[in-house]
């Protein structure tokens, strides 16, 4: 690359150092910078071919034209063909120029349709639905403070569906099953909480499979909550209740057998106050099982994560800013095990163990006893 007048100008500024300036060091990074800013593209364009049905269609379709992807989604073609030429320039999808067709290859589909539960498509939303606040948190940069769940429309609905494949998926097969005979328990009966719990669909998911068990979600957010009182009452759920709470200082006393939270703790305003109150409303011998973000709490140790950048990020524009909003502590996406590990026995939690999950490499599952 040639030498430009800004490297010129930036070697001058720094003065003696100008003699250590890297220049090959320096077009490399530039050139991961243009990576960094392609992959947002793609992702943010990978949330609208996921939200508009474009990948499901694609998949069920051979090589077809930008008029007849648009048909099949039925979508406004010029629209189709723009977001067509990201995926194609950005290697997600083929295209023939002879032809002029486009073709969704069968290898990427499991990463891109709803079909396989592991449709990534789904968690790139999230990023997006974190942006709606961006302006507030550059604001929040300045002046300190948080922001509100309300300010990030759509965060509950977008939190669910990532909920289904991640966790309703595998509930009943390898997040449950980590507690040693809790699957029976169920079936007899038991009291169950999910802290957190969001639209609740892990809640639902227990209560139509466990009729004789009993379901509590607890949020802070009644705009989620509807919406699971309306899956209950669609699915004719009468095991399930949800009830709008601040969880920041809570107890009710050896209460339930059972305590969930799943990726619930690390963005609550008090989240000791939330493992406290969790360790008073376990029965004797109850559990909890929590899934969180399994980082490290040592930056130096999240250096091989190959999510650290996007749970940081995701971290900087939604979980750390929605704790201070409500004067919270803001411990951040990445607390971390170790931290985690810490905080549960001080909130008086023993036999702590930490699982990893094959189908869940972002979150790790402490399960422990009060
Ligand atoms: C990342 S979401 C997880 C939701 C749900 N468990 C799921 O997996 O879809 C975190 C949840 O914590 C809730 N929350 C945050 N602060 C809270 C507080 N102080 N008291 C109760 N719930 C709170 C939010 O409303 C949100 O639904």
């Amino acid at each position: 690359m040639p030498d430009t007048q800004i490297q010129a100008e930036t070697r001058q500024t720094i003065g003696t150092t100008a003699t250590t300036f890297d220049q090959a060091r320096s077009e490399q990074f530039m050139g991961r910078m243009v990576e960094f800013m392609n992959g947002a593209a793609v992702s943010m364009m990978a949330a609208i071919g996921h939200k508009t049905r474009l990948f499901d269609t694609m998949a069920a379709l051979p090589a077809a034209s930008s008029q007849q992807v648009a048909d099949a989604a039925r979508l406004d073609e010029r629209y189709v063909r723009e977001w067509l030429a990201v995926m194609v320039t950005a290697g997600v999808v083929e295209y023939d120029a002879a032809a002029c067709t486009y073709r969704l290859p069968a290898e990427h589909v499991p990463f891109l349709t709803d079909a396989s539960g592991t449709n990534l498509a789904v968690t790139a939303q999230l990023l997006p639905v974190a942006t709606r606040a961006m302006d507030r948190v550059v604001e929040c940069f300045h002046k300190g403070g948080g922001t509100h769940y309300h300010e990030y429309p759509c965060f509950h609905a977008c939190m669910a569906e990532e909920s289904a494949q991640s966790v309703v998926a595998h509930l009943f097969t390898a997040i449950l099953p980590l507690v040693p005979g809790v699957l029976e328990r169920l079936g007899q009966g038991i009291a169950v909480m999910d802290a957190g719990c969001g639209q609740g669909r892990a809640l639902l998911a227990m209560a139509e499979r466990f009729p004789k068990s009993r379901f509590v979600g607890l949020d802070l957010c009644e705009d989620a909550l509807d919406a699971g009182w309306r899956m209950a009452r669609e699915r004719n759920l009468t095991n399930v209740f949800f009830e709008a709470r601040d969880l920041s200082d809570f107890a009710e006393p050896e209460a339930f057998d059972l305590i969930t939270t799943f990726d619930a703790v690390h963005d609550q305003k008090n989240p000791a106050g939330l493992l406290r109150g969790i360790a008073r409303s376990l029965k004797p011998g109850g559990t909890y099982l929590m899934q969180d973000i399994g980082g490290s709490s040592f930056l130096e140790r999240n250096l091989e994560n190959p999510f650290a950048p996007l749970l940081y990020a995701m971290s900087t524009l939604h979980c750390m800013p929605v704790s201070l909003g409500q004067g919270g502590a803001g411990l951040g996406t990445m607390w971390g095990v170790e931290l985690a590990e810490n905080m549960l026995r001080e909130a008086g939690f023993r036999d702590i163990t930490c699982h990893r999950l094959e189908h869940d490499p972002v979150n790790a599952y402490f399960v422990s006893r009060a």
